[in-house]
């Protein structure tokens, strides 16, 4: 596996392999890899035949008081990961290749209200800055495809739409959370709990699954569902940020008619903020 910084260097690689006829599949990370962005990695490696990786820590989907500094910076340990994972390309950029002039006049994407709701209200701005790296992303490297986990459901559609929306000719695959042995959905950000926090933190899936099903036993009290849910994550030493029961076609609340819904959750413990989902079909 190649590693490179620069966008010229790497662009000058891709267009030799796409010269010869391969199929390029991107998979955007942040570093401080585990097994789910590997996961990514592996996907795509049945989709592409070149599988480029990246890495950056982008300083503009980070709000005031959130972790861009503290965030983990494991790059040698990453390239191992990536390299026996199969990845060709990694690209990982300084913040001024990817911002020439300052990140505050950058050219901004937005995905119009789907951004401002649920993570995007707890967090404003987020996702603007989510869809404006990627959509760099996808101008740099130009893939046929690229891949996400639908741990983060939410960017997931969001990026699903902005690549309806501009036209991008990339097929965008969602792939399924990896989790441990206890449920708990891996995260960059686990590495923030204490021993203690671990034990905890798996109930924010056991909490979805007994919602789901409640809602498969026919409860359609969406809200009080949720506020429940809620409520059990409080107990048990969480502080609950949201839990939704909401329709997957548009992540709007779901009323007792809609069949295809997804359970969104956040919740901070300690220093971390989780999130899971899962979705449901009744
Ligand atoms: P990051 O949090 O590093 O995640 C990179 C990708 O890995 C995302 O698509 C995320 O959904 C996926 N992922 C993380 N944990 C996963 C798990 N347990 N199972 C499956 N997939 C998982 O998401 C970002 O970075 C950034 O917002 C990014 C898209 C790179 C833009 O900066």
């Amino acid at each position: 596996m190649q590693t490179l910084h620069h966008i010229q260097a790497l662009r000058e690689q891709l267009k030799a392999a796409r010269r010869a006829g391969k199929t390029i599949g991107l998979v955007p990370t942040m570093g401080n890899l585990h097994a789910g962005h590997i996961e990514l990695v592996n996907q795509a490696r049945r989709h592409a035949d070149i599988i480029v990786a990246t890495i950056f820590v982008n300083p503009l989907q980070f709000g005031p008081g959130e972790d861009l500094d503290s965030y983990p910076r494991t790059l040698a340990a990453d390239q191992t990961k990536l390299a026996a994972a199969g990845c060709d390309y990694l690209f990982a950029p300084s913040e001024a290749e990817v911002y020439p002039n300052g990140r505050e006049k950058q050219t901004i994407v937005e995905v119009t209200g789907l951004s401002d709701l649920h993570c995007g209200s707890t967090r404003p701005g987020h996702f603007r800055g989510v869809t404006t790296v990627v959509s760099k992303l996808f101008g740099i490297v130009q893939p046929d495809c690229a891949f996400f986990g639908c741990k983060d459901y939410q960017q997931l559609m969001i990026i699903r739409r902005m690549t309806q929306d501009l036209c991008m000719p990339i097929e965008i695959h969602g792939v399924d959370i990896v989790r441990d042995e206890q449920q708990l959905a891996l995260s960059s950000r686990n590495g923030y709990l204490s021993p203690a926090e671990l034990a905890i933190a798996p109930m924010l899936n056991r909490v979805l699954r007994e919602t789901a099903q409640a809602i498969r036993d026919g409860q359609r009290d969406y809200p009080a569902l949720a506020a429940q849910a809620l409520k059990q994550l409080e107990e048990a030493g969480f502080k609950g940020d949201f839990m939704r029961i909401v329709r997957r076609s548009d992540l709007q609340p779901a009323n007792a008619s809609d069949t295809q819904l997804v359970i969104l959750s956040a919740a901070y413990l300690g220093a971390a903020r989780l999130i899971d989902n899962l979705e449901l079909d009744l």
